[in-house]
């Protein structure tokens, strides 16, 4: 018999939820992909690559044309001058970077607080270091940072923070007076960030994304980590990368180079190709998303469910409370698709240790008009 190295570890609720929708027939608002496709010029840039013959290994690293225009990006998007040799890994997706990251720095007893509820990669990878988790949660309402709670579960052993902003599953975002507040507390610890900003350009409502990049201090100690997938609507690409000040990329990079070495090879000269072509993509992202989170909003307004639209990810938050308070959320989001024809993803799969009551499902809005029609007009007679 084999002793698990991650015993609690199964098939995750997302696949779970994903092959439900697809034996039902449901619509599937639940695992965090668009169901329309990336711009066409990047699609066939990747076609034009294969055939030219860009199929060999690329550099560790990731290709240099690729590392300068995310090093471009973020000189526009942050204001922040970032060494694209140095500074900028290319992975295959940001999981693996965060993977990379936690591998490089966590060592055997080491504690790494993370933020409930949370993307579900972070604790099994810390479990994989030999690290421990320590689990804060986020305010119930607003989902924020609680400072109290962190200094109570700051240790010696405290070796690294994990951050994500904006948030799934809430849509929440870190200010910038919460980022001080943060670097006063660690300020003479030995303690690593990662900061998950793969929702980057996903914010709403005029709010501009605060990125740890553009924090002098907190940079510093930092793993910045995002996502092409997110921004281009190619999840399936699993194309990411992070930035980091070179010592800690330098530390990083040892890793990834074991893990996979590069990140596939056209896919990269696809997006190098794009982004120099289309920098106002980026740009555009946050009305293009805020459009579809309004008109699922305002067709769920006359439903039964109880919401605040979010501020950014691609992400809805709906309490059920006035529909169906007997059931628990994954018993709720069984009912949704088998029932009502809507997949969702449980709230309380993100926690250690769910609140008590809580009510609330995760209704991903990444999809075309036509299908948060259709699910808005299913979701509105439950
Ligand atoms: C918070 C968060 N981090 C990381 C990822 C993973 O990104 P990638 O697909 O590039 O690995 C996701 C994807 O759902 C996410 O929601």
């Amino acid at each position: 018999m084999i002793t698990s190295k991650l015993p609690n570890v199964g098939t995750t609720i997302f696949t779970r939820m994903s092959q439900l929708a697809t034996d039902t027939g449901a619509l599937n608002l639940s695992q965090g992909f668009p169901d329309f496709n990336g711009p066409q010029a990047l699609l066939d840039a990747v076609g034009k690559h294969i055939a030219s013959g860009h199929n060999q290994y690329a550099p560790m690293a990731g290709l240099p044309a690729l590392r300068q225009q995310v090093a471009a990006k973020l000189a526009r998007s942050y204001g922040v001058t970032v060494n694209p040799d140095s500074e900028v890994t290319i992975t295959p997706g940001a999981t693996q970077a965060i993977f990379c990251a936690i591998q490089a720095v966590i060592r055997s007893g080491d504690e790494v607080i993370v933020f409930d509820p949370c993307y579900d990669s972070y604790a099994p990878s810390v479990a994989l270091a030999g690290g421990r988790c320590v689990h804060v949660q986020l305010g119930l309402q607003d989902f924020s940072l609680d400072f109290e709670q962190i200094q109570a579960a700051l240790s010696p052993r405290t070796r690294m923070i994990i951050l994500n902003t904006p948030h799934n599953p809430s849509g929440a975002l870190i200010s910038r007076a919460e980022l001080d507040q943060l670097a006063e507390l660690i300020r003479h610890r030995d303690i690593y960030l990662i900061s998950d900003e793969v929702y980057e350009h996903l914010v709403f409502d005029g709010v501009p994304h605060v990125s740890v990049l553009a924090h002098e201090e907190l940079y510093q100690r930092a793993f910045v980590v995002s996502s092409f997938g997110k921004t281009y609507h190619v999840t399936g690409w699993k194309t990411g990368y992070v930035i980091a000040p070179p010592a800690l990329s330098a530390e990083l990079r040892k890793v990834h180079q074991y893990v996979s070495f590069c990140g596939v090879t056209p896919l990269q000269y696809a997006l190098a190709d794009y982004m120099a072509e289309r920098p106002a993509h980026v740009e555009e992202l946050p009305a293009f998303y805020q459009a579809k989170r309004d008109l699922f909003c305002d067709l769920l307004a006359s439903s039964r469910f109880s919401f605040t639209r979010v501020a950014g990810t691609y992400f809805q938050l709906v309490d059920y409370s006035r529909i169906r308070p007997d059931l628990n959320d994954v018993d709720m989001s069984l009912w949704m698709t088998r029932e009502h024809g809507v997949a969702s993803i449980p709230v309380s799969v993100f926690y250690q240790n769910p609140p008590q009551g809580q009510r609330l499902v995760r209704l991903c809005f990444a999809k075309r008009e036509e299908t948060l029609r259709q699910a808005a007009e299913k979701l509105c007679v439950i």
